[in-house]
């Protein structure tokens, strides 16, 4: 039986998504990387063109088919991510969802060769694509990070959100089971508190974050 399809409610608006890994290159056949199925984002995107957003998803490297009605671009490193993200703008809402690498190496031109020392990584910072939207004077109306935390994960993502100046941060505790799996313990952080959510299943957790979305931004005029 096919579903009715439902009321749009973002009809009209933009929302712009991040999901997946970065790549970071060590050399031309070697990289670092964030562990991230890109799963949730991609759910993410999926539940807010269903609700009729025009989507833009920006996503690292990931094995998973676009969702129908979703526009993708693909990237590799942070630093295509935060140009991918900047192209796309304006947006109403922006969804961080992306593992993004907090370090990246400044590459050898040519692959490393096993010698008697190992080599030395020097670690650079990545630019932060979500404290720099919240910053730029094309900052979306809503703007939204997700933390995953393997500890005191409501007080690390309420000092985030302040930190880097998003509206919601969507926390996860990923201390259990839920690297590359479906089920998330999710807390909402937000202005006026925190919420606990229902333990359910990335796709709910992008249903419910959709709805929430849907709500804040209203109808638009
Ligand atoms: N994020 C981002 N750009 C980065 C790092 C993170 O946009 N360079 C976004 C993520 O997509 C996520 C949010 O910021 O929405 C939180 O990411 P997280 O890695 O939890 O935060 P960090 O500030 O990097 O802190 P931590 O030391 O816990 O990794
Ligand atoms: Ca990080």
């Amino acid at each position: 039986r096919r579903l009715s399809p439902g009321p749009k409610p973002l009809a009209g608006r933009h929302a712009l998504v991040t999901a997946g890994p970065t790549h970071e290159p060590i050399d031309p056949v070697r990289y670092i990387a964030n562990r991230s199925s890109g799963k949730q984002g991609f759910a993410t995107a999926a539940a807010l063109a269903s609700l009729g957003a025009r989507v833009t998803l920006v996503a690292g490297p990931v094995t998973l088919s676009t969702p129908a009605g979703v526009d993708r671009i693909d990237v590799e490193t942070a630093q295509e991510m935060a140009d991918a993200v900047e192209t796309a703008l304006p947006a109403d809402v922006a969804v961080m969802v992306a593992a993004v690498a907090d370090w990246r190496v400044a590459p050898a031109a040519q692959k490393v060769k096993k010698g008697e020392a190992a080599p030395e990584l020097r670690l650079v910072e990545n630019p932060d694509i979500l404290a720099g939207l919240a910053r730029s004077p094309r900052r979306p109306a809503l703007l939204i990070g997700f933390a995953a935390e393997t500890e005191r994960v409501v007080e690390h993502a309420t000092a985030k959100r302040l930190r880097k100046g998003a509206d919601w941060i969507v926390a996860n505790d990923v201390s259990g089971d839920v690297m590359g799996g479906d089920s998330n313990a999710v807390h909402l952080v937000t202005a006026a508190g925190v919420e606990e959510w229902p333990r359910v299943n990335k796709a709910e957790v992008a249903r419910l974050l959709a709805r929430r979305i849907a709500d804040a931004l209203g109808n638009p005029g």
